[in-house]
């Protein structure tokens, strides 16, 4: 029987990483996977973290499954890291919790979600964005179409085309919206697109669904969610999938939340038992460990300071390879703009360079990015940085 299903082609991406690891060139620069990397390349466990797994292991004292909803303290804690204490929707419990396995998992309920309500929805998702979110929601029977964004000329986004589009839409359509630090092109939203997009929600009645995967990787914790935060005192409905992977290093350990902001606390109610409902037929129950790790990072002052400074550091870096890379491609008088670079936000960017440029950096210069030419900043590091703007300037002339 299996044997009618073929082998399907390479994640282009994953490999990336194998034609990476065989290349025995001792410059190459790993600028493809999306995984935040220090200055030795290594992608570290936050001390914060290893902190907080100390004192887990120190005090859990049972493996027995934990509620439905997942780690309570966790989802809790999100709940006010994105939205803020002071969010008038918390305050009126009307957000549903839950945490799944990474912001994938979290996505992907939240899809399932919005099959449930068997109502010819469209799923609107920027052009371009992240790959994953195309299989992640269309796999559970919704349509996708795309809105405007990047503006390939500016490297920010093309808002006049977006809100002309978004103002075209009703409430049977779902716009998926980038929190911060947009995955793959690194252009934000400004706060005053942000207002715009929620007077068009409200007025047009579309629901917002808002993906959250880089809170602090951008601008700081609380300026990243700005955005987030008014939208979500201004609509009625809207979604929320969040991601620990990044801002905590938790990647492996699948931390994500799904939070479904609701009319009222009843409905908030009804539809906590819906998104367990639709985990349990699926996976049952979240991995609990990466979430206990989170709540007791969250709840502690002083961990969370450490946590906060450390992200914060991290944050830092990523902006000063910015603006040293910025700096060396000027130096070297490329003929093309690349001050996107410094105006895009967290880790990636897309350098604008067309895919036989992209092959030339791999192939003569062992530089690996995606062939759209999206860069992980956080790949670079202040050794290499001469090396790519040399190889950028070969390649731009
Ligand atoms: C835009 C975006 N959303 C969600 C995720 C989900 O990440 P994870 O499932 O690893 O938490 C990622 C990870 O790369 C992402 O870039």
């Amino acid at each position: 029987m299996f044997d009618r299903l073929n082998a399907l082609p390479a994640d282009p991406l994953l490999g990336l990483i194998t034609m990476f690891r065989d290349d025995p060139n001792p410059s190459k620069v790993d600028l493809g996977v999306g995984v935040y990397r220090d200055e030795t390349g290594h992608t570290p466990i936050m001390t914060a973290v290893q902190k907080a797994a100390k004192h887990h292991m120190e005090t859990e004292d049972s493996k027995t499954y934990i509620g439905p909803g997942g780690v309570v303290g966790f989802v809790e804690g999100i709940k006010s890291l994105v939205l803020g204490s002071e969010s008038s929707v918390l305050k009126d419990n009307r957000i549903a919790g839950l945490q799944c396995p990474g912001g994938c998992g979290s996505l992907r309920v939240a899809a399932e979600l919005l099959v449930r309500l068997k109502d010819e929805l469209t799923v609107w998702v920027s052009d371009p964005t992240w790959a994953n979110h195309i299989p992640l929601i269309s796999s559970a029977g919704l349509p996708i179409k795309t809105y405007p964004y990047f503006d390939a000329e500016t490297g920010g986004v093309n808002f006049e085309a977006m809100e002309s589009q978004l103002a075209k839409l009703g409430p049977k359509d779902i716009v998926l919206l980038h929190g911060c630090c947009h995955n793959p092109t690194g252009a934000d939203l400004s706060f005053e697109n942000w207002k715009r997009v929620a007077e068009l929600a409200v007025e047009k009645g579309f629901i917002p669904f808002v993906d959250i995967a880089y809170q602090g990787l951008g601008d700081g914790l609380v300026e990243d969610v700005e955005g987030v935060r008014y939208l979500s005192e201004r609509v009625e409905e809207m979604i929320i999938a969040t991601s620990c992977s990044k801002n905590f290093g938790l990647y492996r350990e699948r931390a994500g939340t799904l939070l479904v902001q609701t009319k009222d606390s009843e409905n908030a109610r009804a539809i906590q038992t819906q998104i367990q409902d639709i985990a349990r037929a699926i996976y049952s129950m979240s991995p609990a460990y990466g979430g206990f790790l989170v709540d007791i990072i969250l709840s502690d002052n002083a961990l969370r300071t450490e946590w906060e400074n450390e992200l914060n550091a991290m944050a830092a870096r990523v902006k000063s390879l910015r603006s040293g890379l910025l700096e060396k491609i000027q130096a070297r008088g490329i003929d093309k703009d690349f001050s996107f670079i410094t105006t895009q936000k967290g880790m990636f960017s897309y350098l604008g360079i067309n895919k036989e440029q992209v092959a030339r950096m791999r192939n003569e210069f062992s530089i690996y990015m995606a062939d759209s030419s999206r860069i992980n900043v956080a790949g670079l590091n202040t050794h290499c940085l001469d090396y790519v703007a040399d190889a950028l300037k070969k390649v731009c002339e």
